[in-house]
């Protein structure tokens, strides 16, 4: 993704993440039928022949420019995750090959399930790429049926399908015909209105879909607009009623672990996908399994294996930029907590050595202490997005 459309997304999380949820005023919310299912049990998807089993409902979310494998690796390394999805990879007028495939999903394979995401406009080379990705050792084949990008959009793929559930059904059954691996999708709740989202998640689960993942917001939001949850619980209802085998993830506005499981209590999802949140903060996925925050020491680890990792020869282009991004955002260990200059100062250094020796520097400071526990549905203390 263009830097700048990261930096806006990324940006607007500070927004959504005060406002995002409904916490009380929900708007009409159906009520939740089911009890809960609790996000620290494992959860499986079956495809045809395979199915995938994450060990925990919680789940990282693909962002392009951000969950690229060095940084889908660090995470899936903490342990804490149940899984994540590549960014995505474009079909327009050729298959997509092995060796994109093996680079977005990097060559060491992380321990716990990663999918890879395709978003094309039509089910032209799908097939191919798909068993392609299967060949590469994907554990899943996800569909973008959310992207927001007047590029994408103007071209007919990402959340422009959402306007055309026929479309979505024909793409989701061309992907399941052609692998035994799960196949899930990735659904906005609209492009203007929320009218079609039923019909939309009854193409997908017709189409075959194992899963899907619902971002609450429209087409038409920006990522500062509030994560309408109400979505979330009409599509647990519908899917329960219409489609019970499927699983379906919410997404959207989770800034903490305590937000996470408000979003599974309140809506009935059977999982979660954390985005900009596990950005900021990786450690965000111990949280949720009730484990302590991560201190300076342990952060600055993590932030410096990030660096060596997109700062490797080898590694993709643009690692400075994306340590400065990496900077801009964490807030991991409590780095910058009341010192928000020291961030500014080095964002605006030249190059990225003095990065590394703030991070060194922190190496040494002493673990926090004991945190205090948490209960769900309450907020959890962890920090927010700067
Ligand atoms: C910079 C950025 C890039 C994204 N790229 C993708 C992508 O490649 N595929 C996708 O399905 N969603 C993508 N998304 C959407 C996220 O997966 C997620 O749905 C959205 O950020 C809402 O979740 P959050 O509030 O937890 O961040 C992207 C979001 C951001 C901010």
């Amino acid at each position: 993704m263009d830097p700048a459309l990261v930096h806006a997304a990324v940006a607007a999380a500070a927004g959504i993440i005060r406002t995002a949820g409904p916490r009380g005023d929900d708007g009409g919310m159906a009520p939740v039928q089911a009890p809960p299912r609790s996000l620290l049990a494992p959860l499986t998807i079956r495809g045809r022949g395979r199915s995938v089993t994450f060990p925990v409902a919680a789940l990282l979310a693909p962002m392009d420019g951000i969950t690229d494998p060095a940084f889908r690796g660090l995470v899936l390394d903490l342990g804490d995750a149940g899984g994540a999805v590549t960014e995505f990879l474009r079909l327009s007028s050729a298959p997509i090959g092995g060796s994109a495939i093996r680079r977005e999903l990097g060559l060491r394979r992380p321990p716990v399930p990663v999918g890879i995401q395709f978003m094309t406009p039509g089910v032209d080379h799908l097939a191919v790429s798909v068993q392609n990705a299967s060949q590469e050792g994907a554990d899943w084949i996800d569909l973008n049926f959310g992207c927001p990008a007047k590029r994408v959009f103007n071209r007919c793929a990402g959340s422009a399908l959402l306007a055309d559930p026929g479309k979505v059904e024909a793409i989701v059954a061309e992907a399941v015909s052609a692998t035994d691996l799960p196949v899930s999708a990735k659904v906005r709740a609209g492009i203007d209105d929320d009218a079609h989202l039923e019909e939309v998640l009854d193409a997908a689960a017709s189409g075959g879909a194992a899963m899907v993942t619902l971002h609450a917001r429209l087409r038409r939001d920006s990522y500062a607009a509030p994560a309408r949850w109400e979505w979330i619980a009409r599509a647990a209802e519908f899917l329960r009623a219409r489609h019970p085998s499927v699983v379906l993830l919410g997404n959207g506005g989770i800034d903490s672990a305590g937000d996470a499981r408000r979003m599974a209590a309140e809506t009935g999802c059977d999982g979660v996908m954390v985005g900009r949140a596990a950005f900021a903060d990786p450690f965000i996925f111990r949280r949720l399994r009730g484990g302590p925050p991560a201190g300076p020491a342990e952060a600055a680890g993590f932030a410096l294996r990030y660096m060596d990792a997109v700062l490797a020869p080898g590694a993709l282009r643009g690692g400075a930029g994306k340590v400065k991004q990496f900077v801009r955002y964490t807030s991991a260990g409590g780095f910058f907590e009341g010192r928000e200059e020291e961030r500014v100062a080095l964002l605006r250094s030249p190059g990225t050595e003095s990065i590394r020796t703030f991070f060194s520097g922190c190496l040494e400071a002493p673990a926090p202490d004991a945190p205090s526990p948490l209960v769900d549905g309450t907020e959890s203390p962890e920090g927010r997005l700067p």
